[in-house]
């Protein structure tokens, strides 16, 4: 299966339905904190790495993981990995295929490649088998730039910050996965899933600028319905780091006021959680779990 190029091919292709994963991967944040600046996000104001409240860090990973039980979800955890600070975001390190394969990701940063081995012990585990990418993937950092569409044997994957082409074209062309690349171009949105949502296999939420015009255009050519979160919203709430669990439940970062209503007025049930110690590294909800099959 091809890596899809224009938006003729992807309107034409001749997807398979794929059946959402259905089991969870969390990261408790027992190293949790905030030691170096890898995006934007992770200085306050006055360019000072942030003070993380460890027990409000852990009082509100808790009441995520207890909200995913409550909407039906298996949640497996491992734990966290000194010297790893940022391992508690799970989507990053590998990416879910089917429920015999994950891929595991080529992490940018140096300070973060240490988190892959305990992924790939905790799939092999489970009798998953654990995929390397080639050397000539230089980057690739899981779900947090390949988003699954819902309810489609369908992969939109982000590039330009943290994933290159090389993966991308990597997952089309060998592994057979239908892929269509996305270019991200503002460093506030460093992940997909920092700037894109998708809700069901007809809804999205996003915020275009972080974009190209030729991305921009895909997205929104492609889905009926798109639900625009205002820039200064996303990049402040990190509102697209929502996650829609079944199509229905959607659970967004507190404090997202635009994206709540347009959620309500589309008829979605928004669980709102307070992922503000998260925020402080720039992550959220969507990146704090890794759904796999
Ligand atoms: N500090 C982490 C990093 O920059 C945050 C990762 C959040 N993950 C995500 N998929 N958005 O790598």
């Amino acid at each position: 299966m091809p890596v899809i190029k224009t938006l003729e091919e992807l309107k034409n292709y001749p997807f398979s339905p794929y059946d959402g994963p259905r089991k969870v991967l969390m990261v408790k944040p027992d190293y949790y904190n905030v030691t170096y600046k890898i995006n934007p996000h992770m200085v306050d104001g006055e360019g000072q790495l942030p003070i993380i409240d460890e027990k409000r860090a852990l009082f509100q990973w808790e009441k995520l993981k207890a909200k995913i039980e409550e909407l039906g979800l298996k949640v497996f955890v491992i734990p966290g990995q000194e010297g790893f600070p940022d391992m508690v975001f799970a989507a990053n390190q590998s990416l879910s295929v089917d429920s015999r394969h994950i891929i595991l990701s080529k992490m940018t940063h140096e300070e973060r490649k240490g988190e892959v081995p305990f992924f790939e012990d905790f799939f092999e585990n489970h009798g998953i088998e654990a995929k390397h990418l080639p050397d000539e993937v230089e980057q690739f950092e899981g779900t947090g730039d390949a988003l699954w569409h819902f309810g489609m044997d369908l992969l939109w994957c982000g590039h330009g910050f943290r994933t290159d082409l090389k993966a991308v074209e990597h997952l089309g062309d060998t592994l057979g996965l239908a892929v269509v690349p996305l270019k991200l171009i503002d460093e506030n949105f460093y992940h997909l899933d920092t700037c894109m949502c998708i809700l069901d296999s007809k809804t999205v939420v996003w915020t275009p600028k972080a974009f190209s015009e030729e991305s921009q255009e895909i997205i929104d050519s492609f889905f009926p319905v798109t639900i625009e979160v205002p820039y200064e919203e996303a990049k402040e709430t990190l509102a697209c780091n929502s996650w829609s669990v079944d199509g229905h439940n959607v659970l967004i970062p507190q404090g997202t006021l635009t994206l709540k209503e347009k959620l309500e007025n589309h008829n979605f049930t928004v669980h709102e959680l307070d992922t503000s110690e998260f925020k402080k590294a720039g992550g959220s909800i969507f990146c704090m779990k890794l759904a796999f099959s």
